[in-house]
């Protein structure tokens, strides 16, 4: 009883913390995060905000991951990225804690890499996005694959845990010209690969000049394509859209897809704390002026027993039945009723977990939603 105090206690303690920098030099014509042009007086001003987010809330927890994201952090000069580095020093960090930070290729230099060493960062996430520079007005966004090249193993010279992005399902994407992507990603030999299908979204570029996301059929075949090439060259396929080599796959958003605790700090950054999420403002001018937080619900047990299958279902294990149990004190076979989504093969049962079968992971949203219709408790 008491250990089972212990451990839940353990449990409730914040363990994470996300900052979010808002800039970037060009802004792609997918994006639709929080994000402004880089300007160098409101970064002062913004960085003084940050801070005192910060100082306010955080309540001195030992961190095992912290998370640098944008934007594009790495636009910061290095006079800025100092009084960023000042103000992380606000947090204390464990002796092996994750701390990543988010790279522009075209920013990465000598200098930056040492400073961002110097300062305990050790990894890196870096979008690259695709080498096809077919792209580069499509996505406004420059594309020089020699640069991409270069710079990655410039990067390894310095970092071992390193991230990158890939998107999918451009427009009018072949499969050869993925084909062509994923060999070059395989080459650069980095612990660590995102892909994501691209997604139209309303107020980006791209939704106004009309641009269509590729048909579903298109793109289940591409993911499958993702999912057996990165397998068979090494990559470990742990989450939807996530692949690492063994022992590389990211602390920080294992930690939310554990529906575990967070902070987020800085204009559009989420977080869970003491069993409320909230949402920062995406403006920076109003986070800047004070107007910080913009939603904020208490979460009911229901609602985290939701959240926890939601999120849990996108890892590849899935849900772990014993640690539900240890969570919610009751057995996840008591709160939903799901034979039938075994009987169709739609998930499957072990002694230890439920999870999505391999070939069902690009309908996993379908799945997930008949799963929590499936709610039986209190019913
Ligand atoms: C918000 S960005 C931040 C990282 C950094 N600013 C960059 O672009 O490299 C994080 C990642 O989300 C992905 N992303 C952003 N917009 C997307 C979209 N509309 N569709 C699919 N993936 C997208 C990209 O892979 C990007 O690297
Ligand atoms: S995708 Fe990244 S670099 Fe491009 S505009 Fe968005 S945040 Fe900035």
């Amino acid at each position: 009883m008491k250990m089972e105090n212990s451990m839940e206690i353990e449990e409730n303690k914040i363990r994470s913390a996300y900052i979010h920098i808002p800039f970037c030099k060009k802004i792609c014509s997918y994006c639709d995060f929080c994000k402004n042009y880089y300007n160098e007086n409101v970064v002062k001003l913004y960085l003084e905000a940050l801070k005192k987010e910060i100082k306010r809330n955080y309540k001195n927890e030992l961190l095992n991951t912290l998370y640098i994201g944008g934007g594009t952090p790495s636009c910061l000069n290095y006079n800025e990225l100092d009084v960023l580095f000042e103000i992380t020093k606000l947090f204390k960090l464990s002796d092996d804690c994750e701390f990543t930070f988010e790279c522009n290729y075209e920013d990465i230099t000598d200098e930056l890499l040492s400073l961002l060493k110097k300062n305990r960062v050790n990894r890196l996430s870096i979008g690259l996005q695709t080498f096809n520079d077919k792209y580069e007005k499509i996505l406004n966004k420059k594309i020089d694959k020699n640069l991409m090249i270069k710079n990655v193993n410039l990067c390894k010279r310095y970092f071992d845990n390193i991230n990158v992005d890939l998107i999918y399902a451009l427009p009018d994407e072949k499969m050869d010209d993925l084909e062509k992507d994923l060999n070059e990603i395989i080459k650069l030999n980095v612990n660590h690969i995102s892909t994501y299908a691209l997604m139209i979204e309303k107020h980006t570029i791209l939704y106004v000049n009309n641009f269509k996301e590729l048909n579903d059929d298109v793109q289940s075949k591409m993911y499958y394509k993702i999912v057996n090439k990165l397998k068979s060259n090494g990559y470990d396929h742990y989450e939807i859209s996530n692949f690492s080599k063994k022992g590389y796959e990211s602390k920080h958003n294992l930690n939310y897809w554990k529906n575990e605790k967070y902070y987020g700090f800085g204009a559009g950054a989420s977080g869970f704390v003491n069993k409320i999420r909230y949402d920062n403002t995406k403006s920076a001018y109003n986070y800047i002026n004070g107007k910080r937080m913009i939603y904020k619900e208490k979460i009911t047990k229901n609602t985290e027993i939701n959240d926890y299958v939601m999120l849990s279902l996108r890892m590849i294990n899935g849900i772990d039945k014993r640690l539900f149990k240890r969570k919610y004190n009751k057995s996840i076979e008591d709160v939903f009723d799901y034979k039938k989504l075994i009987n169709d093969k739609l998930l499957i049962e072990t002694e230890s977990n439920l999870f999505i079968p391999s070939d069902k992971l690009f309908v996993s949203n379908e799945i997930i939603i008949r799963l929590l219709d499936s709610y039986i408790l209190n019913k």
